[in-house]
């Protein structure tokens, strides 16, 4: 039931790290080890993974600019529809031990963003990011 917790503190949530704790997913089941800090050893069941819908959701939104000869060409971020190589020009402008403060959240969200706001807060679309990332911004 705790993993409840996670949507609630992810609606309207930007910028109170102070959920960032509560939000790696549900705890281990009794008796098996508590994982370390920053484990690494993959997604977990159902840990939200960049390939499929996050790609998808970022090419739809985000494309449009960012890519060879469009208006934000000139930044680092760009997508060429490749999800390995758009995986890989993402993680940049993810931080893992402060999800909610990621840039490309911020950016998402128009927060110093000269192509606005794509995704506003409470969206879904903001929301599965901020889960990616969450779940360890997993390829
Ligand atoms: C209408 C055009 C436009 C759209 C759509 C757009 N952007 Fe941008 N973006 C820009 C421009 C222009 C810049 C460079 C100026 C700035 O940093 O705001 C930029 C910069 C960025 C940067 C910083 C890149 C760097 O090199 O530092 C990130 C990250 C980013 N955008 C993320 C996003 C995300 C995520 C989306 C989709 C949800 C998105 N952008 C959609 C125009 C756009």
């Amino acid at each position: 039931m705790r993993f409840r917790v996670l949507p609630l503190c992810l609606v309207g949530a930007l910028g109170l790290a102070a959920c960032a704790d509560f939000q790696r997913g549900a705890p281990p089941a009794a008796g098996e080890p508590e994982p370390a800090a920053g484990d690494d050893g993959g997604p977990g069941p159902g840990a939200t993974v960049f390939a499929g819908a996050v790609h998808d959701t970022l090419l739809q939104g985000c494309q449009s600019c960012h890519a060879a000869g469009q208006a934000a060409s000139n930044t680092a971020w760009l997508l060429t529809g490749d999800v390995e190589a758009d995986y890989l020009a993402t993680l940049p402008f993810i931080d893992e031990s402060a999800p909610l403060q990621s840039r490309l959240l911020a950016k998402a969200s128009g927060r110093g963003h000269a192509g606005g706001g794509v995704f506003p807060a409470d969206s879904a679309e903001l929301d599965l990011l901020i889960q990616w990332i969450v779940d360890g911004a997993m390829p």
